[in-house]
């Protein structure tokens, strides 16, 4: 009998094809739509193998109903949607896929960058909606990029990436970490500064950190208090190292100028919620990784990794 696999998110046929050929596989027929908890804690009961989504919540009460379960795939580089600890205790092997979308993450992040500081999105529905009556010579302006302070908190693969299309824009570049980057600080002439310093210091403060019990809600008020009035704050990490009523009234107060947000605290974001309603905004949903081609990739990724851990041999990024 083949080991049995459940795919909680509809995923193209080719990405799967490989896997296909050496274990029965049941996918969740749905692109946008996520399994329910309790379709999820009826497949775990039988699977050998599991690839999920950040939006899949694999805690304790999941993996207790696991018998046969060795490997959970996430289609992620975070995963702090799983319970890491208490997969390890099971003996079940949790993987993500990093570098495969380290460069396309990065191009989201610069993009962010760009469109809040020269107010792109502001600007295309201005013209969209048939407000553009005439040139004018403070029409839309925004703020410069290029040869301003960039501050990377975070600096990971993803952090260097965006370090390196900084260099191209000419920025200072700092970066915090909770290791310092001697590599980084070198090839990219990286600065490192401690946390309130890169946020006193930065014109653009780009977060990238990974959610953790010690960076949730890591942007609290003290850390927009810390920023320039006329900072930009970029999130293409997790939402929940963000204390968002914060970051609200430090946009209202103007204590920052705007913010390019990915992520937020609660996906789905609310269409009510306050930050939708200010134009110094510019909110994504969730898109960091998302290439046609890094999304194949990643797919791709994830199924090698159940397909080698069901064979029986090492996983090619498992979690540590
Ligand atoms: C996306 O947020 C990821 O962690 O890959
Ligand atoms: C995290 O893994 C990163 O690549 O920044």
């Amino acid at each position: 009998q083949k080991p049995y696999v459940f795919i909680t998110r509809k995923l193209p046929k080719e990405t799967i094809s490989q896997l296909e050929q050496i274990v029965e596989i049941n996918m969740w027929p749905h692109e946008e739509e996520a399994v329910p908890r309790e379709v999820l804690l009826s497949e775990i009961k039988k699977a050998d193998g599991l690839l999920t989504m950040l939006s899949d919540k694999i805690d304790s009460e999941v993996l207790n109903e696991a018998s046969s379960l060795k490997v959970i795939a996430n289609l992620a580089v975070g995963y702090d949607n799983i319970d890491v600890k208490a997969a390890k205790q099971k003996g079940i092997t949790v993987c993500n896929t990093p570098d495969v979308l380290t460069d396309s993450t990065a191009d989201l992040a610069f993009s962010l960058i760009l469109a809040t500081a020269r107010r792109i999105v502001e600007s295309a529905n201005f013209v969209k909606e048939g407000k553009w009556n005439s040139w004018g010579p403070l029409l839309l302006a925004g703020a410069d990029v290029h040869h301003k302070t960039i501050g990377i908190v975070g600096m990971g693969r993803i952090g260097e990436a965006v370090a390196r299309r900084a260099k191209g824009f000419d920025m200072k570049i700092l970066y915090h970490n909770r290791k310092r980057k001697p590599n980084a600080e070198v090839s990219l002439s990286a600065e490192y500064k401690e946390f309130h310093e890169l946020l006193k210091q930065s014109d653009f403060v780009v977060s990238l950190i990974p959610l953790t019990p010690e960076t949730k809600e890591m942007f609290n008020r003290e850390a927009f208090q810390s920023m320039k009035d006329s900072a930009i704050f970029v999130n293409a990490g997790r939402g929940a190292t963000v204390d968002e009523s914060a970051l609200i009234e430090a946009l209202k107060n103007k204590e920052i100028a705007g913010a390019g947000l990915d992520v937020f605290q609660q996906e789905p974001i609310d269409i009510d919620h306050p930050l939708l309603s200010m134009k110094q905004v510019v909110a994504l949903p969730h898109i960091g990784s998302a290439s046609v081609e890094t999304r194949m990739k990643m797919a791709e990724l994830a199924c090698r990794n159940i397909r080698n851990i069901l064979d029986g041999k090492g996983a090619e990024t498992p979690v540590t």
